[in-house]
């Protein structure tokens, strides 16, 4: 019986030294150590034993059943460690491997030049103001001393949705809405931008929904030479520092005087080539002094106050920035277009 328990362990432990994974490893422990397995069935003959001869073998079948358990274990720490270390070596990452680029997109042309815009007003301790793109008929129009049937309304032909709104045709409105909220007390300075509706047909220079950004100060002593100092220095930001501005005399109901602002050409320099068509200068804005009748019904004092403002297409200004022959391509999102634009390129 001796005999047969050190053979069952020696055969055992060979087994286990074989093992080449956790299964064949369990298949070990279960046909050795368990129940049914041939240690047991050596014990059960144990009865057959003398006294004397019993606690030892039942020591000596401990000792056996210790061996290979413990003999088990040790295969299994070693197997399960293999097993660690080989998962480990196949999801080996190098981290020293060069990344993916991820492809942020860039911002459209126009929201470019917005920031851009905003950025050099803020500079110059201006504030962003908003306003509702479907507006009154009384802000887009009323209250810029343009009354009902006045014949200046036929310079921007509206999209009407009930008699008393429209899609505003401009970003004046914003203008009134401002003044309203600084209960007839300067200063006020503001650029606003955002989106209005002309009815125009839609062709190279047209579109019926354009971007404009629009400039007010209203405040104490303010005089045109403010109004011209602040537009030079817009137009050398934005196109360069040789450039230079021209006012010529304009019309809009809600500024007096008014006028029409130009700057010199980039190409020629103001000497007259074909972009300019021979003048030397480039249309860019629209301006002028802020009607008395404008602050008045804004609650200023325009005895007190005075103030100027400028409005501006946006695509104009982008058009002429970077090239760019028709304002239909900011609308039609080719891709090819607006992947020119990058937010980190020089300017
Ligand atoms: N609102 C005018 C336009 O759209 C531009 C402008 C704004 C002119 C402010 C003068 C002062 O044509």
């Amino acid at each position: 019986m001796q005999e047969t328990l050190k053979k069952l362990q020696e055969e055992a432990l060979q087994k286990i030294e074989v093992a080449s994974d956790l299964k064949e490893l369990n298949d070990v422990r279960v046909a050795y150590l368990g129940k049914k397995g041939p240690i047991t069935e050596v014990l059960r003959g144990m009865g057959k034993l003398s006294a004397e001869e019993r606690p030892k073998m039942g020591a000596l079948a401990n000792e056996v059943r210790a061996a290979i358990g413990g003999s088990i274990e040790k295969k299994q720490a070693q197997l399960e460690e293999a097993a660690v270390a080989a998962k480990l070596a196949k999801e080996k990452i190098d981290v020293t491997l060069p990344g993916y680029t991820v492809k942020a997109g860039n911002p459209h042309p126009l929201t470019k030049i917005i920031e851009e815009i905003e950025d050099l007003f803020i500079g110059m301790g201006y504030e962003v103001a908003e306003g509702p793109e479907v507006e009154q008929d009384y802000y887009n129009f009323e209250a810029l001393n343009l009354p009902k049937g006045h014949p200046a309304r036929d310079m921007q032909d509206s999209f009407y949705i009930t008699e008393e709104t429209l899609m505003r045709t401009h970003t004046s409105p914003v203008q009134v809405r401002t003044m309203l909220n600084h209960d007839g007390k300067g200063p006020v300075k503001i650029i606003c931008p955002g989106k209005v509706y002309r009815r125009d047909n839609d062709d190279a220079t047209h579109s019926h929904q354009f971007m404009q950004i629009e400039g007010l100060v209203v405040d104490k002593n303010i005089a045109m030479s403010d109004l011209s100092g602040t537009l030079e220095v817009f137009a050398k930001k934005m196109f360069g520092e040789d450039r230079m501005i021209r006012l010529r005399p304009s019309f809009f109901p809600f500024t007096e005087p008014s006028v029409e602002v130009d700057i010199s050409c980039k190409i020629c320099a103001g000497k007259g080539c074909n972009v300019c068509k021979g003048t030397g200068y480039i249309e860019v804005l629209g301006a002028g002094m802020v009607h008395p009748n404008v602050l008045k019904m804004a609650g200023f004092d325009p005895e007190v106050y005075s103030g100027f403002a400028f409005g501006m297409g946006v695509e104009r200004i982008a058009m002429l920035k970077y090239g760019i022959d028709d304002i239909r391509h900011f609308y039609s999102n080719d891709i090819r277009f607006l992947k020119q634009f990058d937010r980190y390129e020089g300017q």
